[in-house]
């Protein structure tokens, strides 16, 4: 079976009661269950972490190919700082899906450039909880094109 790598960044652990005017009152448990539930559908299987930690997920990432077939990432505050989260990804060449849950370009000047987006297959934000599931559903079309 097919798996996909899913990776929250920063602070998304404390969605639901952190900037609710932004991101909703949905929480990383609900995503992370609708994500469970359409993957089973897709017949792929997830590895889902969260982390605070730039080393840590530049390591997750760099430990993924040949374990992980695509990784689906919302690099949260990282999107817009990390040349390392960048350099992991196109390094290890794991086919990735950038998400957000908002719309990064409608926000401030600083939300306007992603380091990872150039390195991704492509990227959803602006959809709330749906970006996450439109990203897996795109994951799950480039392995199947594999
Ligand atoms: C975010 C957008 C980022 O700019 C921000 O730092 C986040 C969340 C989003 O999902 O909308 O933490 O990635």
């Amino acid at each position: 079976m097919p798996k996909i790598l899913v990776i929250h960044g920063p602070n998304l652990n404390l969605l639901g009661a952190r900037e609710v005017n932004v991101y909703g009152k949905v929480t990383i448990d609900e995503i992370n269950k609708d994500l469970e539930i359409r993957a089973k559908a897709g017949g792929v299987s997830l590895k889902i972490v969260q982390s605070n930690h730039e080393g840590e997920i530049v390591e997750l990432i760099g430990t993924s190919k040949g374990a992980f077939d695509a990784i689906l990432i919302n690099p949260a505050a990282y999107t817009h700082t990390s040349v390392a989260i960048r350099d992991a990804i196109s390094a290890v060449g794991v086919p990735t899906v950038e998400v957000h849950l908002s719309n990064i370009y409608s926000r401030e000047e600083f939300r306007h450039t992603s380091l990872i987006a150039p390195v991704a297959k492509g990227q959803v934000a602006g959809f709330g909880k749906m970006s996450y599931i439109l990203g897996l559903e795109a994951a799950i079309g480039l392995i199947e094109k594999k």
